[in-house]
């Protein structure tokens, strides 16, 4: 900004007449000096701190860090409190809520004399629903990501949260795990604050902020408890404070390219799914034009690089230990664009161009990947008009062309009632249909994608057999998923009218997904089809399931697509 400009909150506080006193009088109750008034830059530092969100419990802590850098560059911190979403315990998911989230962080801000934004994020969904708000008020901000938690041990073994979750029964089942030892691999699950410590879909998140140039560099990687990243918290709160004073606004840092380095860097990294989902949403906030196809075309030749579960072995302290996606980024080289202004000011070049790896088990050289072609299919055929995605490198090579007879869940409360049923007709050819999990099914859509094996299939040895459904997966989950089925079943796409024994073709490299009957008979099916009760005919449910749009849109709500900026004439007298 330049030296004529006014910072916004002198709108509020610059004014000496009753309602300067009004503004200022209040806040001085918490003990601020005058000059604060007198046009310090006044960051608004949002906090998703909840102890019903565990991964961010820690988060009143980082904020106090985040106060002094504010303080030292000269500016006026204020801490406030978002809506949080706690992965593990809200229910029916919190995906339901991502969007409610996002209008209370754009809200808070705009209505608010803020001059620029922190955002403390941490556990899924408090990364993007706070973006999403941000972006739709496009003020000055840095995102202060919480780290995941140090690497899980149990009995010897690793175990990366999340991840572990999804062996429990076939553990269970085989007799190799009883009550007492799941009590005890709990806490070796979970032994430090912080996130998920896989690349699950929070350290996916974290990382996409940082690839979307909104973090200080090499932030994303450091585990929650390490000294060094309160050096960066501290460091971001200074950062804000100038980002402030350059006007460097959200929408300066989001272009398109940005998107594209996110999408890159998600399949070098072997991220989330998720993202897919939440990077689309912020897009149209901030209104850049990204297609569910631009994933495909953008990132699905882009090799693997990173060795983490669930893809690979190792966990978010090792990959930290091994250089962190600073590494990444410069392998990337061309891949991504290099010079593009990132929240310091800086481009990618710049900052990543000392990066140095020190374990290439963790990161490997770009001529020599994990695998190649890592990045998300986007599949299209009868069964998915709008779109559906896989994630190759999660998948199961041998199924990754196939075709077999569809086994039918009409919800989730059918497959929990029938998929350990010794008679259901089911083998490792078959296809798991589920229906009713997209975004207005559950409602919300939940990660429910990747359902375990029924219980006769594990004892066989079978570890993965082809699941299609218009939900989602865990960020920590893998197997031949494929997820986002758009329209969903509960609109009367066409997985709604899909039988038991239908033959149901998966064709990764075709891109395909195909439910082979025909035409007519599809047609058929649907003009019988029955549109079930809404799920809910009041509260914020019932706005969520009238404006909800589809997977491919980013399941945003349609009135929250854009921004509204952070001018607001009124004031409250
Ligand atoms: Fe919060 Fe995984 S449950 S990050
Ligand atoms: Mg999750």
């Amino acid at each position: 900004m330049n030296k004529n400009q006014k910072l916004r909150s002198q709108e509020w506080f610059g004014g000496n007449d009753k309602m300067g006193f009004v503004h200022r009088s209040w806040l001085r109750n918490q003990g601020y000096p005058d000059d604060y008034f007198r046009g310090k830059p006044v960051i608004g530092i949002c906090n998703t701190w909840s102890e019903l969100t565990p991964c961010n419990g820690h988060l009143r802590d980082v904020a106090e860090i985040v106060k002094k850098g504010v303080v030292e560059a000269g500016g006026f911190p204020l801490e406030f409190p978002v809506m949080s979403l706690g992965e593990t315990i809200m229910r029916p998911t919190t995906m339901l809520f991502r969007n409610l989230a996002s209008m209370d962080t754009e809200e808070s801000i705009r209505a608010n004399p803020l001059d620029g934004i922190v955002l403390l994020t941490g556990c899924d969904k408090t990364t993007p629903s706070t973006i999403m708000g941000a972006c739709s008020v496009d003020l000055p901000t840095i995102v202060v990501p919480g780290g995941p938690m140090l690497n899980g041990r149990f009995r010897g073994e690793t175990i990366g949260s999340g991840s572990f979750n999804w062996m429990i029964k076939e553990k269970q089942k085989k007799g190799v795990l009883n009550e007492d030892d799941l009590l005890e691999a709990e806490v070796c699950a979970a032994r430090s604050i912080g996130h998920c410590n896989t690349m699950g879909t929070a350290s996916t998140m974290a990382t996409m902020s940082e690839a979307l140039g909104l973090t200080l560099p090499g932030f994303s990687s450091i585990p929650a408890v390490d000294s060094r990243k309160k050096v960066m918290q501290q460091l971001s709160g200074r950062r804000i404070v100038d980002m402030v004073k350059e006007d460097l606004t959200m929408s300066k840092i989001l272009t398109r390219k940005a998107f594209e380095n996110a999408i890159v860097t998600n399949a070098a990294v072997g991220g989330s799914t998720n993202l897919i989902i939440h990077l689309i949403a912020i897009a149209r906030r901030i209104g850049v034009d990204l297609k569910l196809e631009d994933f495909d075309s953008v990132g699905s030749k882009i090799p693997l690089l990173v060795n983490l579960m669930p893809s690979g072995k190792y966990l978010m302290e090792d990959f930290f230990y091994a250089g962190g996606l600073p590494v990444v980024m410069k392998e990337l080289g061309d891949l991504l664009h290099q010079d593009i202004i990132t929240a310091n000011g800086k481009s990618f070049r710049e900052n990543y161009a000392k990066a140095e790896c020190y374990d290439r088990n963790i990161i490997a050289k770009i001529e020599k990947p994990l695998q190649e072609n890592a990045g998300i299919a986007v599949l299209k055929g009868n069964l998915c008009e709008n779109g559906s995605v896989i994630k190759p490198s999660a998948a199961s090579k041998k199924l990754m062309n196939h075709t077999g007879r569809a086994v039918v869940f009409e919800s989730m409360e059918d497959y929990h009632e029938r998929i350990d049923n010794p008679d259901l007709d089911i083998d490792e050819n078959c296809v798991i249909v589920l229906k009713g999990v997209g975004p207005k099914g559950y409602p919300g859509m939940p990660e429910v994608g990747n359902v375990d094996l029924p219980e006769k299939l594990i004892l066989k040895g079978v570890k993965d057999i082809i699941r299609i459904s218009d939900g989602r997966m865990s960020g920590t989950a893998y197997g031949t998923v494929v997820l986002h089925i758009s329209p969903e079943s509960t609109i009367g796409g066409t997985l709604a009218i899909v039988k038991n024994g239908d033959m149901i073709t998966l064709d990764v490299e075709k891109r395909l997904l195909q439910l082979n009957i025909s035409e007519e008979e599809i047609n058929k099916r649907k003009s019988k089809w029955k549109a079930p009760e809404p799920m809910a005919t009041r509260g914020y449910v019932r706005i969520y399931l009238d404006h909800v749009e589809g997977a491919e849109l980013g399941a945003d709500l349609d009135v929250l697509v854009g921004k509204s900026g952070s001018k607001v004439d009124r004031d409250l007298h």
